[in-house]
């Protein structure tokens, strides 16, 4: 398999520590934070970066994922950090030296909290900023740079407004389901804290109902973000056309069971279809699965059979069946920028890899362009609302010493991709 990228995949906010100036930190410090415990200095791996690198590089992995944190290179509107930039460059010169491709997402999930003060992610001028961030980046990094992701799971706020209403629905005495979500947010908890939220939320970001990227979307928020995708993609290309660049989404294996059929459509439509029309000229779309989703006809059944510790059916398939129908409807190269399990028995871990290698390893022998297998994550590491303690990890962090336990699967993932 020449050129196809095997390596593990993690994000600034959830490994680096310290982001202090990002809308995540200031929400984890509320009093009444729907953060199960704050990041602090989540898996120290701003300052341990090499020596991840390098465990990579002994497991064989050619490829690293990872993000450059907004609110670092940015903390204050218009004031970009040269020290942060530095950072990174040193964090690409690294992968380097040890042969590992580098795939740099831009935005995952945190953003300046001066963002979120303007308005965030349900604001127009939102766009222009990022683009503008990302143009800084690639003026300064671009040389270093062979792919890019601009944003992660673009989708993920239309699925935290579904989730919202459902569990608005359910709370009410009426009926409503929603599909399950692929990130450790916790709706429920949320909810509870809403009453001291907007005085919170006033004193963090001068605003009652701050629109973060985790915050359920809007259409027109969703429209926000896709400009965002669209402007960031001028400003990369116009300042070095070789960069290979797309965004994520976050995609379930949509499955209808009998009588199914049309909400399992509405839905792809929903996570996926409608993006299209403004992707198609991207040079891949990122593809981030963890399960499957069986939707009956007014909406997703309960996942059944052995789960993940995220409540999720284990379905390993699951990530070859997307990228098959993501590029039967599209035409365009996918890579797999996320898939994992969260299961603290690293056995299970391995045969999860292996059927998950098999199912990409299929799609590669019917001619579908797959660019890459990036397991998340390389450690285990800060799972946003749900905090630490979900090992999706190929490396245990011992949270005291940050001492750094890799597991067999990190050994074995090279392998379970070769012919
Ligand atoms: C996100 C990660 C997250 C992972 C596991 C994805 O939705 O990109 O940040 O940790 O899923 O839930």
């Amino acid at each position: 398999m020449k050129d196809f990228m095997t390596g593990a995949a993690t994000s600034a906010h959830q490994t680096e520590g310290g982001n202090i100036h990002s809308d995540m930190w200031a929400q984890e410090q509320m009093k009444h934070s729907s953060f199960k415990e704050p990041s602090l200095a989540a898996c120290d791996h701003y300052n341990r970066y090499e020596q991840d690198i390098k465990l990579m590089a002994d497991a064989s992995l050619d490829a690293y994922r990872f993000s450059i944190e907004w609110a670092r290179i940015e903390p204050e509107e218009g004031k970009f950090c040269e020290a942060a930039l530095d950072h990174y460059a040193r964090v690409l010169d690294a992968c380097a030296a040890c042969g590992i491709t580098p795939v740099v997402t831009l935005h995952h999930f945190s953003s300046p909290a001066w963002l979120i003060s303007k308005g965030g992610w349900e604001n127009e001028a939102t766009a222009d900023y990022f683009a503008r961030y990302c143009g800084y980046v690639v003026s300064r990094l671009g040389g270093r740079l062979k792919y890019v992701c601009t944003i992660n799971e673009a989708n993920m706020g239309l699925q935290v407004a579904a989730l919202s209403k459902a569990a608005m629905a359910q709370l009410k005495g009426a009926a409503g389901t929603a599909g399950g979500i692929q990130v450790g947010v916790d709706i429920r908890k949320a909810m509870e804290n809403s009453r001291y939220a907007e005085q919170e939320n006033m004193e963090a970001f001068g605003t009652p109902r701050p629109a973060t990227f985790l915050s359920g979307r809007t259409e027109a928020g969703d429209m926000v973000i896709i400009k965002a995708h669209m402007k960031a993609m001028e400003a990369i290309k116009s300042l070095c056309p070789s960069i290979k660049a797309g965004i994520t989404l976050s995609l379930h294996d949509i499955q209808p069971a009998p009588g199914g059929e049309k909400e399992a459509a509405r839905l792809w439509e929903e996570e996926f279809g409608h993006y299209v029309p403004y992707i198609k000229r991207d040079d891949f779309i990122g593809i981030q699965n963890y399960t499957r989703t069986v939707t009956g006809p007014d909406g997703a059944l309960p996942p059944s059979g052995e789960l993940t510790e995220m409540g999720y059916e284990i379905y390993p398939q699951s990530v070859g069946n997307v990228a098959r129908r993501v590029y039967r409807e599209t035409g365009i190269p996918v890579m797999i920028t996320e898939n994992g399990i969260c299961i603290s028995d690293d056995s299970i871990r391995c045969q999860y890899i292996h059927d998950a290698a098999e199912s990409v390893k299929g799609c590669l022998a019917d001619g579908i362009p797959v660019l890459g297998y990036f397991y998340w994550s390389l450690l285990d590491n800060f799972e946003w609302q749900q905090g630490f303690g979900k090992p999706f990890g190929l490396v245990a962090v011992d949270r005291q010493t940050m001492e750094r336990k890799p597991k067999q699967s990190l050994y074995m993932l090279k392998s379970a991709f070769e012919d």
